[in-house]
């Protein structure tokens, strides 16, 4: 299956065999274009797509050593997502399956996130609890045999990632912030400040982040004028600290009431190392094991739209060349 996915700012294709052996995984990333913005500008993301389809795609093929006969169907992300970028890619897919005559599979992208530790580990107990974090999503969910999903709980504001780039940003650090943070934290003292943990103790699954931010900023405005000495890693590390305590504790709060025997961590925060490893920690001491996909799988790619795709494609989905994109799109 061909695996499409254009839904932010990586122009993505790859082949995958039986859903889960990757031929090929090709990403064209737009970072440097929305780095001077300090973020993703969707008109430019659409543009980029638009140049880099093509080339993205016929390379997935090659790398493959697979041609169009090959196939067995095409997939594409369409939803949730930009707009504009979501239907290149939903364009790019309508007219190879329409010219090759191939089944047609409209995926959403917080499936493929989702499935994407399961393209490495193939004995993951069901149900398990999956944390997908990235910097559009922030979600908790429940997820069962047959790919049915339960969504425990997602981001009343910020995602993850986007309160990483945003705090990177105002500390002017760059765009994307997560690495730059998360390397600067290593080196800091996660207990110098006490930033706070926005909706950890509630009696839900539900996140905020957008007080943390906030926090950060009125921190350093009153650090500044009071002269205090801080370094910029003791701020990395103890606003890490506040993100990743609410994260693994309300994982294991889901682990625990549900009595699933394994974590799952996926998108482009489960890159981050003091999330990997306070949530094993965390886990190890209710006998339940974290799996996660190697980097290339957890930010966004293709590959994971070809793997849940296999699995919808053997239980009938077929999508007509009427299939649209719509940015939002829940995985019930
Ligand atoms: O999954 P992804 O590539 O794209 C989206 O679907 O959003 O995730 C990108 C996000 C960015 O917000 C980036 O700052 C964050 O993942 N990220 C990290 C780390 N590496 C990437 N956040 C924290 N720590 C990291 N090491
Ligand atoms: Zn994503």
């Amino acid at each position: 299956i061909l695996g499409i996915d254009t839904s932010c700012d990586e122009t993505a294709a790859a082949v995958v065999a039986d859903g889960r052996e990757v031929l090929s995984n090709i990403v064209a990333s737009q970072v440097e274009t929305h780095q001077e913005y300090g973020g993703v500008v969707p008109e430019l993301a659409s543009r980029k797509h638009i140049e880099a389809i093509n080339y993205i795609v016929s390379r997935s093929l090659a790398e493959a050593g697979v041609t169009f006969k090959d196939l067995e169907a095409i997939a594409v992300t369409n939803r949730p997502g930009l707009i504009g970028a979501l239907l290149v890619g939903v364009a790019a897919a309508k007219s190879l399956a329409y010219c090759h005559n191939l089944p047609l599979l409209g995926i959403n992208h917080i499936e493929g996130h989702i499935y994407a530790p399961c393209m490495v580990h193939d004995a993951l107990p069901f149900p398990h609890i999956c944390l997908t974090v990235s910097g559009g999503h922030t979600l908790l969910v429940e997820v069962h045999e047959g790919w049915q999903y339960k969504v425990l709980g997602s981001t009343q504001d910020d995602a993850a990632g986007e309160v990483y780039d945003k705090v990177a940003k105002y500390l002017g650090l760059g765009f994307p912030g997560g690495k730059v943070i998360d390397d600067l934290a290593q080196k800091g003292n996660p207990s110098a400040v006490k930033f706070p943990r926005p909706m950890r103790n509630t009696d839900d699954y539900q996140f905020s982040f957008s007080g943390i931010k906030t926090s950060v900023r009125y921190f350093v405005e009153k650090a500044r004028r009071a002269g205090l000495l801080i370094t910029i890693e003791d701020i990395a590390a103890s606003f890490q600290a506040a993100v990743v305590d609410v994260l693994v504790y309300k994982s294991l709060r889901a682990v625990k009431a549900t009595g699933a025997a394994a974590i799952t961590l996926t998108g482009g925060v489960a890159a981050n190392s003091h999330l990997r490893a306070s949530l094993k920690l965390a886990a190890a001491e209710i006998g339940a094991e974290v799996y996660y996909p190697p980097m290339n799988l957890c930010t966004d790619n293709g590959a994971m739209i070809a793997g849940i795709a296999y699995q919808k494609y053997q239980q009938g989905l077929r999508d007509g060349l009427s299939l649209n994109a719509t940015p939002k799109g829940s995985i019930f």
